[in-house]
């Protein structure tokens, strides 16, 4: 398993439980949607998936770590990559600059080594042409293939997506989708939150429909979507019919 949640609880504040009794496996190279409507909890989960934010119960396990002491989620912190809705990139520094300053830093990289496989990456989320551009110089869907790379120089296991794609246009959504399509291929293990379900429908394994604070429904994705197990499901599916 490349993640394990156990009976996992969280609340920010004492008597507001976000997080009610979690349970999911993942294996490795699945892909994960989790949808649900806002407020139910699935950005606050991400996060306890990095240990970016601290849990009141349970455990959480990444490839074997269990994240129960600042040395284990240090050592998990290097197997996962998180990407938000918005991009996070250093300004002030250029988009390899970016790409490279982890792997230097952290990981010890030469700066040759690191400059190169920058430059494989910027290939692949088809951004040759951008090394020496500033963050602000950049449209909100290259923005953010930028700051997909700069994860995957991580060399990531596991790549967790709070909503990648709500900031963009229709056409830059379809780039960063693109990008994200070809990570399936890479074989890396995707969480997903997103509200773009025809591409969950098409690109997940497994579906995760919140509510009410916890994991209501588990389906595979053409379950979920085809024929979903609970009312609430199924009323979640006909508001966003459109899709
Ligand atoms: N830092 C915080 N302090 C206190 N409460 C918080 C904090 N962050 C989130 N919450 C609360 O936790 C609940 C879940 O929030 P979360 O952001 O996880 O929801 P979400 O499912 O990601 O929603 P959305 O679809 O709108 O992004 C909400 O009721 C929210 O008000
Ligand atoms: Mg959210």
């Amino acid at each position: 398993m490349m993640i394990q949640v156990e009976n996992l609880n969280k609340s920010y504040n004492k008597n507001i439980c976000v997080l009610k009794n979690i349970n999911i496996n993942i294996k490795k190279g699945e892909i994960v949607g989790i949808v649900g409507s806002s407020g139910c909890g699935k950005s606050t989960f991400l996060k306890t998936l990095n240990a970016l934010e601290p849990i009141n119960s349970g455990s959480i396990y990444i490839d074997g770590i269990k994240l129960d002491s600042k040395k284990n989620i240090r050592e998990a912190r290097k197997k996962i990559g998180i990407v938000f809705q918005g991009y996070n990139l250093f300004e002030n520094y250029t988009v390899i600059e970016n790409i490279t300053l982890a792997p230097i830093k952290v990981k010890k990289m030469n700066k040759e080594d690191a400059y190169n496989k920058a430059r494989k990456l910027l290939k692949k989320i088809d951004l040759m042409d951008r090394e020496d551009f500033y963050p602000h110089q950049l449209s909100g869907g290259q923005k953010q293939r930028v700051a997909i790379a700069r994860c995957l120089a991580m060399e990531p296991l596991v790549l967790l997506f709070d909503e990648p794609t709500s900031a963009l246009d229709p056409q830059m959504t379809l780039e960063v989708l693109n990008v994200m399509r070809e990570l399936k291929h890479d074989g890396l293990t995707m969480v997903i939150v997103s509200h773009e379900l025809r591409f969950l429908s098409e690109i997940a394994d497994k579906i995760v429909f919140m509510y009410n604070n916890t994991i209501w429904e588990e389906s595979s994705s053409y379950d979920f979507f085809n024929n979903p197990k609970t009312n609430e499901a199924s009323e979640f599916l006909s508001h966003v019919k459109s899709f």
